[in-house]
Parts: C-alpha cells; structure tokens; sequence
C-alpha cells in the first residue's frame, strides 16, 4: 500500500514530518530503484532507504530478555524497559508497549508490539497465553501447600474472581540459576526423582496475567517471592538473548502467537 513519505518516515519513528525533503537533499534517504523523492509523493514502504538501510517492518513483534531493575512504564523514574530499544522504536505512532508488563525486579521473557490488536488478544483473560515463572521463595513451601494453587479456585486478596488452576512443581533447592526452557524438564525430573517435598524454588505455569500475580500467589500461602524469572510467554523462550537483548520475532513465531 501507497503512503505520503514523510508520513511514513515519521510514523516508523525516523524522523520529523518537516525534515524529509532535507534529508533526501543530503542523500539520506532514497528510492531503491533510484527514484527522485519528494516528502510529499505516495511510496511503498519497501522502496525506501533510510541512511541506505530498508526501513524496519510495518509491525514490531519484539521479545526482550529483561534485566532487572527496569520498569515496564512509557513515563516512570528510574531506568525503563524502553530505553533498551532503539530511539526509533520509541518514536514510532502507534507506540510500541509491553504485552502486559513484568515488575521492576522480575527478569525473563517480555514482549512488545506496536500492533494494538494483538497486545490487546495476548493480554485478555480469554487468552490464556502460557507464562512460565521461576520462582524463589523466602521460606520453604511444602508440596501439599501449593496444591490450591494447581486446582484452582483460591482467591488473591482485593479480588472477587478466583484463580484458575496453575501448574507448579517444586524443584531442588538451594539452586540459585535460572533455567532455561531446555533445562526445565530435567529439573523437574530431578526433583521429582529426589522425591523433594518442601522447597524454596518453584516452577510455575500461569495462563492468567494479574497485577503482582505470583508475588500475590505466595503471599495467600503466607510465603513471600524473594527473585522471580519468567522462562517462557506463550512458548517463546529466551534462547539466544543475553540480559538486556531484544530480537524480532519470526514470521513462524508469530504464526503461533
Ligand atoms: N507476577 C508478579 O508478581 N510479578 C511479575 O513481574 C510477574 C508476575
């Protein structure tokens, strides 16, 4: 589809509206086919160079490993999980957002798009997107305990809804690493093989996403959450991403998405 260049240029987030013709003046931006450009001509997106580099899709489907210590928010104090994308990302119109948001102190998986329908699908309740959590506790947590929270039905505290069941297995203790989804089975495994049956370090499943939700989990069970990992969102894990790294997602992911 056709649109004004300099729309386009300033809805990816590449620059001002007013500055186009500039920039092609300077060569900075340009046809492929070697077209003479004016900010106010009708373009496809795909012919377009910006400093001699194809612009970035239409839609962003991003996943972030995030580190701790940043905040999911356009607007907060402090450092913000948007200062790991690039400036141009940040500009763009729509806005590119978090699918739902992690706490300050959560790591792992979190995705962002500028394609408001689908954050809009993944975050509803109907989704039941898969969230997998590696949780750490301050206290030991009996495996009998966690039972209300693999059947269901517990209320957290302020809500008229109860939770839907989870899935949780209690995992070795004392291991202060956190998993990657490859390792995930074989640490349940293990566990289970050492017959444990009370531990601090937790594996679990969630296919809702409520305020605070797993901090709020253990808090019902009168535990408290001391580090928090998410391995996996909707069967995207972190393979490959080092803390702090963003990658686009593939045409295949966002296929199961
Ligand atoms: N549940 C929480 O309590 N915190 C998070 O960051 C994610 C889920």
């Amino acid at each position: 589809m056709k649109v004004r260049l300099d729309k386009l240029l300033s809805e990816r987030g590449l620059c001002n509206r007013s500055e186009v013709d500039k920039l092609i003046r300077l060569g900075e931006v340009d046809s492929r086919y070697g077209a003479k450009l004016v900010a106010k001509q009708k373009v496809e997106a795909e012919e377009i160079l910006f400093r001699g580099e194809p612009l970035d899709p239409e839609k962003l489907y991003i996943l972030m490993y995030k580190p701790q210590g940043f905040v999911c928010s356009h607007d907060d104090k402090g450092q913000l999980v948007y200062e790991l994308l690039p400036e141009r990302f940040n500009r763009r119109r729509p806005q590119v957002a978090s699918i739902g948001r992690l706490d300050k102190d959560t790591t792992g998986a979190l995705l962002f798009t500028d394609d408001g329908e689908l954050n809009h699908r993944l975050i509803s309740p109907k989704h039941h997107a898969d969230k997998v959590y590696e949780v750490w506790l301050e206290k030991p947590i009996a495996d009998w305990r966690v039972q209300p929270l693999r059947e269901g039905g517990l209320y957290l505290e302020g809500e008229s809804k109860p939770l839907l069941p989870a899935k949780c297995s209690l995992l070795l203790e004392g291991q202060d690493e956190i998993l990657d989804i490859k390792q995930v089975t074989s640490a349940i495994t293990q566990a289970q093989e050492a017959n444990v049956e009370e531990s601090d370090h937790l594996l679990l499943t969630l296919t809702e996403g409520r305020y605070h939700q797993v901090k709020r989990m253990f808090l019902a069970l009168d535990n408290l959450v001391t580090k928090l990992h998410r391995v996996s969102f909707a069967g995207l894990d972190l393979k490959g991403l080092e803390i702090g790294q963003w990658r686009f997602l593939t045409n295949e992911e966002l296929q199961t998405l």
